[in-house]
């Protein structure tokens, strides 16, 4: 466990432009506090050229989600459900997820970009899946546009395991280039603050949420604990939201099991290929296998004391109190 950390003010308000994360997030890159939320600082140049450069297409599906939510899980579900005439594994043609990590199939805009792959977001044949970190407010307007077709799926995750999760995954990421990890109670203080890589989550989850009761046809707003109760109702609800919902005949043939079979976490957590490395760009590498870690709901019991709990649990009553959401 954690150690017991010390209540402090929110230091939100205070707030320098940049803060110095030193050797804390990816590869060194800073965090930046871009209209209210704290991203890479590399992320902040790709989403001005993404604001430029990107044409939605009327029908492309975005992923969204904030780090450590079920990204990967909901990557790999609208992958499989999207491509299943193409990729069925009640047939014998190798599916794709069975040999690339779902990030690879369904490409982040924003951190993959660098500012010099748009064209290969243009090559993508139609229906595109993209996926992305960013908050609504941060999206290309032309995406947000009340006329642009395309449609978001997101997911978020009660903040206590996304506290777990994340930490995990940036102290395994850490420990993985040979530095000595700075976390547990900084980073608790960090993440209750929203100085991580795309928080505050709350405002985060509020965004979408609030998106997703103005536009319910456009924003498919998902937990992770109702994908992990009933994987099933979830994927069929994904594929009808894509457009391309599971016939009669499909599910009697069992193809609604089966890909959620496949893309189960012991399935792919086991994929000899999900334990390499996978190259974000030129500065980040990441092994896939840190994607994969437990799959569990309530996690955090193994990891927060009983005070870091409750400070996580006031701060997500306060903020989401009067929204409709609760956790
Ligand atoms: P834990 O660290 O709690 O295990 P993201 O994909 O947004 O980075 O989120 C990662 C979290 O999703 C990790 O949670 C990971 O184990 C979990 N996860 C990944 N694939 C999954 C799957 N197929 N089923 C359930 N959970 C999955």
């Amino acid at each position: 466990k954690l150690s017991k950390v010390s209540v402090e003010e929110d230091e939100r308000n205070k707030r320098q432009a940049f803060i110095d994360t030193p050797n804390f997030f990816l590869h060194n890159h800073k965090l930046c506090n871009y209209k209210g939320f704290w991203l890479p600082e590399n992320v902040v140049t790709n989403v001005e050229l993404l604001r430029d450069g990107f044409t939605p297409r009327p029908t492309d599906v975005f992923i969204a989600s904030h780090p450590k939510c079920g990204t990967t899980w909901l990557k790999g579900l609208a992958f499989a459900a999207l491509n299943r005439t193409n990729y069925s594994p009640l047939t014998s043609t190798p599916h794709p997820l069975l040999t690339l990590n779902p990030h690879e199939c369904v490409p982040f805009l924003e951190v993959t970009l660098q500012g010099m792959n748009l064209s290969y977001v243009e090559s993508m044949s139609s229906p595109r899946l993209l996926s992305f970190h960013l908050p609504p407010s941060m999206l290309p307007t032309s995406i947000n546009d009340a006329f642009s077709n395309c449609r978001i799926i997101y997911v978020c995750r009660e903040t206590k395991d996304v506290f777990t999760s994340s930490w995990h995954f940036y102290q395994t990421l850490m420990e993985s280039v040979g530095m000595k990890s700075p976390l547990s109670d900084d980073f608790f203080e960090s993440f209750c603050g929203g100085r991580v890589p795309y928080g505050p989550i709350w405002e985060h989850v509020l965004e979408y949420w609030r998106e997703s009761q103005q536009k319910p046809g456009k924003v498919l707003f998902l937990r992770y604990e109702e994908m992990i109760e009933d994987p099933r109702r979830i994927l069929k609800m994904i594929a009808q939201f894509m457009g391309c919902e599971f016939s009669k005949e499909e599910e009697n043939m069992g193809l609604v099991d089966k890909l959620v079979e496949l893309c189960g976490f012991n399935r792919l957590s086991n994929i000899e290929e999900n334990k390499n490395e996978l190259i974000i760009n030129e500065n980040i590498k990441i092994k896939k296998s840190l994607y994969f870690r437990k799959g569990l709901v309530g996690d955090w019991a193994n990891l927060l004391t009983p005070e870091m709990a409750q400070r996580l649990d006031e701060i997500t009553r306060e903020k989401f109190n009067g929204s409709g959401l609760n956790f």
